[in-house]
């Protein structure tokens, strides 16, 4: 696909670091080559996001455009997480700067690449604007954005592994191959204060350090690249965009805790995030970077990559790992934990991808380097998805700390003409809403809680004045009901309670005990729940409750939905259940 084309077939098995080394200097020369060389580089954003918008139609109509011509390489690399823009194509030509264009279409390759339709140019590359094109880094969008994980998204073709070795892929291995003890490594990811993307936020240094230490074999390694919650992206996108900084990361873990094999467990729904993962894999294998004694420094590592069947559940890490041994995935009790005993029983440190995807920098640059980013006690950067009305949607990568109204406000964009800011939900389904007066809090793994919110795994949605806060709520608290496993009493029956409630009211047929009732039954789902979903399955509902309860009453005492976003409509008039 890429010019620096990785056919699995050419790739040749590196056996000595000498080889890595050696590799890597004409992978370094062939990409410097493409940008510095006499051609024309077109490279066109190929993700989920944009494939529904045309992508696919847009390369088409490139190769038909330069098909057979010598002086115009065509390229497809991945969404750069600016979603807003899709699809985006971005034109290099010889001695000039690498300008980005947005929303193009197939009918608008043959201008775009001779240098016209400027009003599709949303920036260039380059500190200084080129012509009438202001600089890239200018742009809220990206002016905001510290990219870690993020840096070769949109910049490398996905597919090739020698375009990932050209950016450094692979150097933090050798490193911790060649250099590192395995006590070196840990003690910088604990001295970097990397905490769990998961949505937890635990420690990664104190995981490893456990697995380290877990004396049972064989050991495992799994990341967590399930992904199930609606709203969130960001996982998907990395597998999609540089799948080789997912899977260094954890050969890499492997090496460190002494795994005898390593697993990517990926939601199913995601079929291009698993086709380009299983590539790289694949290259990966054929390179000589998995399998024993890599690259002769002794060390064997094993890979297997696993996909899910849908079920949100099987991202809590106890059901993950049942699931990846191919049985049901539900939650058991804890203790024993999973770094005691994981899969078969055997000790298993669990990662997020986003925590995996940030080892590279981490081991190449120092813990010190990462713990400098960020807030003291929330280290480094985060990714952040949103959905909702905003002018500038996507994914971004920022520094932990953030606001959420230079979130909203800047990075994207601002509610879009026509809409006005009502709330933004947190945590995907597994916290409440924040307003307005809560826009200047930092964003990390800790500050929200205190009002009701949680950062989780970064997922947003900023919801407008036309949307009911009740309807909202039984939307969340139906997707945990629906995705409860059924395996604990609390959860399986108390979540469709509080849906059959929560319609009652949306219907005209709720009382004011109701209030009281929801959040009786929400108290015994959180107390008394097996796992974590459960345990904080209700918190929509009550966050709404607090943030919005004139909402509620107005159903209940008045009898309207104040947006008309319910079945009872604005004017009261209340429809039977069912209908
Ligand atoms: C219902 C539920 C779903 C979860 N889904 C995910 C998921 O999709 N991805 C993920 O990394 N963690 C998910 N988690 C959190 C994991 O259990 C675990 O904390 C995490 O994978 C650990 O990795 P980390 O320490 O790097 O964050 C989920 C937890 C629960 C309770
Ligand atoms: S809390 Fe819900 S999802 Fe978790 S084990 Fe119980 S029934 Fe299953």
């Amino acid at each position: 696909m890429g010019e620096m084309e990785s056919g699995a077939a050419t790739l040749t098995r590196l056996t000595s670091r000498a080889d890595f080394e050696s590799y890597r200097s004409t992978a370094e020369a062939r990409w410097n080559e493409l940008w510095d060389g006499p051609r024309t580089v077109v490279s066109v954003g190929v993700g989920s996001s944009s494939i529904a918008k045309g992508a696919l139609e847009v390369v088409a109509a490139c190769h038909r455009e330069f098909s057979g011509r010598s002086d115009v390489v065509v390229r497809q690399i991945a969404v750069d997480g600016a979603d807003w823009m899709v699809v985006q194509v971005q034109v290099k030509h010889p001695g000039r700067p690498l300008v980005f264009y947005g929303s193009v279409l197939p009918e608008d390759i043959p201008t775009i690449v001779s240098g016209g339709l400027e009003s599709k140019a949303i920036g260039v590359d380059a500190d200084l604007p080129f012509g009438t094109i202001p600089p890239l880094s200018a742009h809220p969008f990206y002016k905001h954005q510290h990219r870690i994980v993020m840096r070769d998204i949109g910049v490398i073709d996905p597919d090739s592994i020698e375009e990932a070795v050209a950016r450094g892929a692979y150097s933090a291995y050798l490193k911790v191959l060649f250099e590192m003890a395995p006590e070196d490594v840990i003690a910088e990811v604990t001295a970097s204060g990397l905490r769990g993307r998961g949505g937890a936020g635990f420690p990664a240094g104190i995981k490893w350090e456990s697995g380290r230490k877990a004396r049972a074999r064989p050991k495992f390694i799994v990341c967590n690249s399930h992904e199930g919650e609606p709203n969130v992206y960001k996982d998907r996108r990395i597998h999609e965009g540089d799948p080789h900084r997912i899977l260094e990361g954890l050969l890499i873990a492997g090496v460190t805790v002494g795994a005898e094999r390593a697993y990517n467990y990926i939601g199913g729904e995601y079929p291009l995030a698993i086709q380009r993962f299983r590539k790289a894999v694949a290259d990966a294998e054929q390179l000589g970077l998995i399998g024993k004694n890599v690259l002769g420094s002794g060390k064997d590592v094993a890979f297997r990559v696993r996909t899910g069947g849908g079920a949100y559940i099987c991202g809590e890490g106890s059901a993950l790992m049942y699931s990846v041994m191919g049985v049901r995935g539900q939650p058991r009790t804890k203790p024993p934990r999973s770094v005691e005993e994981g899969i078969w029983k055997r000790p298993t440190v669990a990662n997020n991808t986003e925590t995996v995807a940030n080892i590279r920098e981490i081991v190449l640059n120092g813990g010190d380097w990462y713990a400098n980013i960020g807030t003291e006690k929330n280290s480094g950067t985060k990714m952040m998805t949103v959905q909702g009305p905003l002018k500038t949607v996507g994914l971004v990568e920022v520094p932990m700390g953030i606001t959420l109204r230079t979130l909203i406000e800047e990075v994207w964009g601002g509610m879009r003409d026509g809409f006005t800011f009502k709330g933004i939900q947190t945590g995907g389904v597994s916290a409440g809403p924040l307003k307005d007066e809560h826009l200047d809090l930092p964003v990390d793994f800790d500050s929200l809680t205190d009002v009701g919110g949680m950062l989780g795994s970064g997922g947003f949605v900023v919801f407008d004045t036309t949307v009911c806060s009740v309807d909202f709520a039984r939307y969340l608290t139906a997707f945990n009901r629906v995705e409860s496993c059924s395996k604990c009493v609390p959860c399986a029956r108390g979540n469709p309670a509080l849906v059959e409630i929560i319609d009652r009211i949306r219907f005209g047929r709720g009382s004011l005990s109701d209030l009281v009732l929801m959040e009786r039954t929400s108290k015994h789902v959180i107390e008394l729940s097996l796992c974590g979903l459960g345990q904080v399955a209700p918190m929509p509902l009550l966050g709404m409750m607090k943030m919005y309860p004139e909402e509620f009453r107005s159903h209940i005492v008045d009898g309207v939905c104040p947006t008309g976003d319910c079945p009872i409509g604005k004017g009261g008039v209340a429809i039977a259940a069912g209908d």
